[in-house]
């Protein structure tokens, strides 16, 4: 009788720590990954070129890829903006409605809330003092020339201002040359530019200014694989593959892709493995060298000293710029559709000639 309570007794603890067990795996399985991680396949099947998504960190990158409200459209009558104002040079395509427009998107993208028209304009709407009026004015040509000859990337989604500003005057992610660390490694040599953890290179010890290289000057070094087996075919050093590695680190985070995404890792190097991402990654890295050395480098002596780099360099753009996390900007959401006055010149066909007076109305 004893023995039997003991043994019963026994029995029920252990049910008792099954069950606790059994729950806590649950808890334990459900509790880390809620909601689930998906992957998405990208490549042919059984290649593994899969992206995960995970809803709980993409949650915060959401929160930051909505789309500001639209202000209504612009009656495309009235007379151009040139011929009422003295100091119209670049938007002179557009009409008196279309250019105010512009205006109250400029400021409700760029300029601080409490600044609103006075961040760019003095009393004096057509003077140029404000260096933030004549930034703005190229960013105009900028933004037009990305949308009209950078297709290959931008397709018909195209940016506008708030692709990159956001709100904030100068763009959340840009970056500026670094001159380098002092050295970090106790060794009496400086760090060649590597092995100081960076953010910019996702806190690795790769080369952490992976963009004056690659994202300032057309330097083919990018390709590092060599075409054939023997050594002589290729010159690229070992600090240039890191850089190019570095490169890819940051592609990959501000996207929010892994490599596969791109490419297929039994070859990193051959295009016809690579998904068709690669290629408009492609056209990115061009487009990206085109923006910084004809609008951002020459706009350097228009900028104060504050807003420069260590080396008085201007901020620059890399792909953060815009995707800010994303594998499209804002999730694909063009902005750009509901303003056409950016998307390029306008064209207005001259008005119509008024109908000559009927005969009913001519006695
Ligand atoms: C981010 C900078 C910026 C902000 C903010 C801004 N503007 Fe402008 N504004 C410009 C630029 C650049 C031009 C010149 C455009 C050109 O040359 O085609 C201009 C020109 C003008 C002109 C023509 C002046 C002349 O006589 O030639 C008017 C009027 C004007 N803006 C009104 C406004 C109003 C009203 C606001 C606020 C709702 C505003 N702007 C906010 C940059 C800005
Ligand atoms: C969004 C697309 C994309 C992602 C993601 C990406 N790459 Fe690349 N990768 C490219 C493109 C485009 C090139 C070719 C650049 C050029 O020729 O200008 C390239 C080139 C390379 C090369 C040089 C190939 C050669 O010809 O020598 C290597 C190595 C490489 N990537 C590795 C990686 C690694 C590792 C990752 C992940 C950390 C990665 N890539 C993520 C687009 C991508
Ligand atoms: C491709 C990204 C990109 C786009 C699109 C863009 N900008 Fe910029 N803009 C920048 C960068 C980068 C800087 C910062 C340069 C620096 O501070 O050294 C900047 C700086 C500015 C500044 C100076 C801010 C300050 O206070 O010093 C103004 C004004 C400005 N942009 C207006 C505009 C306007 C208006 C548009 C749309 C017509 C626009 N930008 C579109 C990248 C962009
Ligand atoms: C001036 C803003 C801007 C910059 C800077 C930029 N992109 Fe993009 N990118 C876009 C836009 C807009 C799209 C969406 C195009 C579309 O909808 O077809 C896009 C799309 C892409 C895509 C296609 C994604 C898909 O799933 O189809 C890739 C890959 C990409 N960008 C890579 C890059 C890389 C790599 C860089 C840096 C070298 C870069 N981008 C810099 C604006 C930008």
């Amino acid at each position: 009788m004893k023995s039997d309570t003991f043994s019963s007794t026994v029995q029920r603890a252990r049910e008792a720590g099954l069950v606790i067990a059994a729950f806590g795996m649950v808890c334990a399985i459900s509790g880390c990954e809620r909601p689930p991680v998906e992957s998405l396949q990208g490549g042919y099947r059984g290649l593994a070129m899969t992206t995960l998504i995970n809803p709980r960190s993409d949650a915060a990158i959401a929160a930051k890829n909505q789309v500001p409200a639209v202000i209504p459209a612009a009656s495309p009558d009235g007379p151009l903006a040139s011929t009422v104002y003295s100091n119209v040079r670049v938007l002179k395509d557009l009409n008196v409605a279309e250019f105010t427009r512009v205006m109250l998107a400029m400021t409700q993208w760029v300029a601080p809330p409490d600044q609103s028209c006075s961040y760019c304009h003095t009393s004096d709407m057509s003077s140029d003092d404000k260096y933030t009026k004549v930034v703005a004015r190229r960013m105009i040509q900028m933004v037009r020339h990305i949308n009209t000859h950078w297709k290959d990337h931008v397709g018909k989604t195209g940016v506008t201002c708030y692709t990159c500003h956001r709100g904030n005057v100068v763009p959340q992610q840009v970056w500026f040359t670094d001159p380098g660390r002092s050295n970090t490694s106790g060794f009496i040599a400086g760090n060649a530019g590597q092995n100081a953890p960076a953010k910019s290179v996702g806190i690795t010890s790769l080369p952490y200014d992976p963009f004056t290289h690659y994202l300032l000057t057309d330097d083919n070094t990018l390709r590092v694989i060599s075409n054939d087996a023997l050594p002589d075919g290729n010159r690229a050093s070992t600090k240039s593959a890191e850089e190019t590695y570095g490169l890819m680190i940051h592609i990959s985070e501000a996207l929010g892709v892994n490599c596969t995404y791109c490419h297929n890792t039994r070859s990193f190097a051959a295009w016809d493995a690579s998904t068709p991402k690669r290629t408009t990654a492609y056209y990115g890295i061009r487009m990206v060298r085109d923006i910084n050395t004809d609008y951002l480098v020459p706009l350097t002596p228009t900028f104060p000293a504050h807003r420069l780099g260590i080396l008085g360099d201007v901020g620059k753009v890399n792909c953060a710029t815009c995707h800010q996390g994303v594998f499209k900007p804002l999730y694909g959401e063009s902005i750009l559709k509901d303003y056409p006055e950016l998307a390029g010149e306008m064209h207005h066909e001259p008005p119509p000639p008024a109908p000559p007076p009927t005969a009913s109305l001519a006695h």
